[in-house]
């Protein structure tokens, strides 16, 4: 399945972000504006309900308690919003202020704990009105009467009125506010992420012609740079494979003639006039040398076609080294005493391997050896089993050695150091190496050629022997 878009996913995360955020905000102003609104009540109910008490305590007795409505009618005039009613202790409506409803448990509230501290407040609605009231003990200044109920009251319509357009336009910016951050989430993260498809359309331009462009690593945002390296790097190394295999195949192509051209040449003379058949047959066997090279060099071919494919399997048994070297010391003895070369093996080790392909890549580098070592000299094998468990195969020869420029393309197909003597017949194809390698690199081995002082060593490293092939 494919992951979700990171635009997507980006808006997403900021609406939600968002949303939490102003959710939050908008309770909690609603929760302060609506407090407010109920303190300044409350401030204005406890100031009526002191006016009432202090009417009260002036009534000094009983018959001074038939003035108090008149004088508490008196002092709520103008205050329309405003009801007030005083309950005596036998629950005997006392006063109340014309048309003012109160509910019944707000009427009889009984404070006997704490007379003097008004109850909780109460929200209520008649008749599409709201209301919010206090209720209290008062005493009055007559000797021995129980304290009286007073219940204030104030009309809190305007106050509900604004909450709910105040809370109404609130919403509504919050929605609106949650709708913007998400366009511009979405805005934000399709400008963030331009970059990647600029990366995307410089990289639809290369094609295999222009594998030379790079993608430049200063000008994309700095966490796009890791990408923009490998994917260089990457750009480096196709390059390089693919600089390589044009190289090959025009090189192939350069092999093939001169042998065919050599053959057609001898042949096209051969057949010019009439010859003797000895004449015939010696130019068959110098034609068939160069059929045997063809042969061998296809031969080279379908190996490392083979190898590149991964279908040279090494067969895991144990491959002596030097039992090997002193086989191949005596198939090449006739060859050395032609160079007067001497041939020294020292050291010992056993590798997991397949023999045929170890003694193929072991003779590869003993003909290059041979063939390198001026007279007199010595080539020298040398066989290392490590502590750590690998094995080193070392196989090196004094001479002129190779300049440093040519080692790292020194087992290249067809690679030979000195272009000039590539005719001369005693020079190979310049698959050797590349042979070597092929059969190193499917033993999980590691292959170094080494040159200065004028000694050259091509070194082999085997795994340890516990290490799968
Ligand atoms: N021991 C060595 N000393 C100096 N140069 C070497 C040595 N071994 C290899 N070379 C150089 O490396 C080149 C490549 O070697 P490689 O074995 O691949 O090809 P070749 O020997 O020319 O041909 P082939 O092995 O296919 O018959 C050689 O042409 C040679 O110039
Ligand atoms: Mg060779």
């Amino acid at each position: 399945m494919r992951s979700k878009s990171i635009t997507f996913r980006l808006t997403l995360f900021f609406s939600t972000a968002s949303t939490a955020v102003l959710l939050v905000v908008g309770t909690l102003i609603g929760t302060l504006v609506e407090a407010h609104f109920e303190e300044q009540d409350l401030t204005g109910l406890n100031a009526k309900l002191e006016l009432v008490r202090y009417t009260l305590t002036k009534a000094r007795a009983p018959a001074d308690l038939a003035a108090v409505p008149q004088s508490l009618a008196n002092a709520l005039v103008g205050h329309h919003d405003l009801s007030v009613a005083v309950v005596g202790s036998d629950r005997k409506l006392l006063f109340k202020s014309s048309g003012a409803i109160f509910p019944t448990p707000l009427l009889e509230a009984r404070l006997s704990e704490d007379s003097s501290r008004p109850a909780k407040p109460v929200v209520w609605e008649r008749d599409g009105h709201a209301y919010r009231g206090i209720a209290a003990a008062a005493v009055t200044g007559i000797a021995g009467q129980p304290p009286l109920t007073v219940v204030v009251a104030i009309n809190i319509d305007h106050h509900q009125m604004f909450m709910e357009a105040f809370r109404k336009s609130l919403w509504l910016a919050i929605t609106a506010s949650i709708a913007l951050t998400a366009l511009l989430g979405w805005i934000a993260a399709r400008r963030g992420l331009a970059p990647v498809r600029e990366l995307a359309r410089l990289t639809h331009g290369i094609s295999a012609s222009r594998l030379g462009e790079r993608l430049p690593p200063e000008s994309v945002p700095t966490e796009l740079v890791d990408l923009a390296i490998a994917f260089n790097g990457m750009l480096a190394r196709l390059e390089d494979s693919f600089r390589r295999l044009s190289d090959f195949s025009s090189d192939l192509a350069h092999e093939l003639r001169t042998p065919i051209s050599n053959l057609m040449t001898q042949t096209q003379v051969a057949i010019s006039k009439a010859r003797s058949a000895d004449q015939y047959r010696e130019v068959l066997y110098s034609n068939l040398e160069e059929y045997e090279r063809l042969a061998r060099m296809i031969a080279d071919m379908l190996f490392l076609a083979k190898a590149d494919n991964g279908l040279m399997v090494p067969s895991s048994e144990m491959a002596d080294l030097a039992a090997e070297a002193r086989e191949l010391f005596g198939f090449y003895e006739a060859f050395a005493e032609e160079h007067g070369v001497g041939l020294v093996l020292a050291g010992a080790g056993v590798v997991p391997g397949d023999r045929l392909m170890i003694r193929r890549a072991l003779s590869n580098l003993l003909s290059n050896a041979i063939r390198h070592t001026p007279r007199d000299g010595s080539v020298k094998v040398l066989i290392d089993q490590r502590k750590s468990g690998e094995t080193q195969l070392t196989v090196g020869n004094p001479g002129e050695g190779i300049e440093p420029e040519h080692l790292p393309r020194l087992f290249d197909r067809f690679y030979r150091v000195d272009r000039s003597r590539q005719k001369a017949s005693s020079d190979g194809a310049g698959l050797g190496l590349a042979i070597t390698k092929s059969i190193v690199d499917a033993h999980k081995g590691t292959i170094q050629a080494l040159s200065s002082n004028g000694s050259t060593r091509f070194v082999i490293t085997f795994p340890a022997a516990g290490a799968e092939l």
